[in-house]
């Protein structure tokens, strides 16, 4: 579905990403880990047309979608759903919903449908869909952020640290959610620092160090490894695993 071949990007003089390939498949959950600044949140970034390629390039489906922009990628499929939520927190949670059905050229129909499917998924933004966004838990800001990155009917949903600030209850939740979505047909491409959770739902993983792909491989021959448990695992992790 998605592939990156040899792709590069830079802030500035500052090279962040270095002959970055990778591919998610049809229906996989695949994650991407790494410590802080290793270019994770940078490589979604230039998936999802925030930021540009300098060299490589990406594919979606059959097309060729390098340095597309970031509308005509959501059109596409692509969906993007940021670190620390971003959520309109002096707009409702309905109408933060709305905006994420923006530039997808959805008629009002459909976009109501869309609506009342996140309503019905997430109860708890039902109850709350006339309150602030600002409003709400930090657990169900990560909800409606997900569900608005829903409402543009993705094929496609990359998630940057869903889990990030979260109570290890609710993130369990989130992590859940995600779940559930890939059984309903879509394809999740999720960035965690919590490597444990991620790889326990994830199907495949890269590992990535300074801009680089060091690593990849199924999310249980990861878990395995010895570097990986050492560098993003901690101590521990098999009586939590098994
Ligand atoms: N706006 C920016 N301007 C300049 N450099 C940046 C900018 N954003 C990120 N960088 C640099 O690019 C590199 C990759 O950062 P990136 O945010 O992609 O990392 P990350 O893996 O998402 O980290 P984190 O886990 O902290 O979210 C880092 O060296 C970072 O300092
Ligand atoms: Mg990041």
């Amino acid at each position: 579905m998605l592939r990156l071949t040899s792709v590069d990007a830079s802030y500035g003089r500052v090279r962040a990403l270095r002959r970055i390939s990778l591919h998610v498949d049809d229906g996989e959950i695949v994650t991407l880990i790494g410590a802080n600044g290793a270019g994770k949140t940078t490589t979604l970034a230039v998936i999802s047309g925030l930021m540009p390629a300098a060299s490589g390039t990406i594919t979606f489906g059959e097309q060729t979608v390098t340095n597309w922009g970031p509308s005509r990628l959501v059109r596409a499929g692509i969906c993007h759903v940021p670190e620390g939520r971003q959520v309109f927190g002096s707009l409702s949670v309905a109408d933060n919903l709305q905006l994420g059905a923006y530039s997808t050229g959805l008629s009002r129909q459909e976009i109501r449908a869309l609506m009342r499917e996140q309503f019905e998924r997430f109860p708890r933004l039902e109850e709350r869909r006339t309150q602030l966004a600002g409003s709400l838990s930090g657990g169900e800001q990560q909800m409606l952020a997900l569900a608005r990155g829903l409402m543009s009917r993705p094929k496609l949903l990359m998630l940057d640290e869903p889990s990030l600030g979260l109570a290890p209850i609710i993130a369990h939740q989130v992590m859940a959610e995600v779940q559930k979505l890939r059984e309903e047909g879509l394809t999740v491409l999720l960035v965690e620092q919590n490597a444990r959770a991620a790889l326990r739902i994830a199907d495949r993983g890269y590992v990535i160090e300074t801009g680089r792909i060091v690593l990849e491989g199924s999310a249980r021959d990861l878990l395995d490894n010895p570097e990986v448990q050492r560098a993003y695992l901690g101590k521990g992790y098999r009586e939590i695993w098994e």
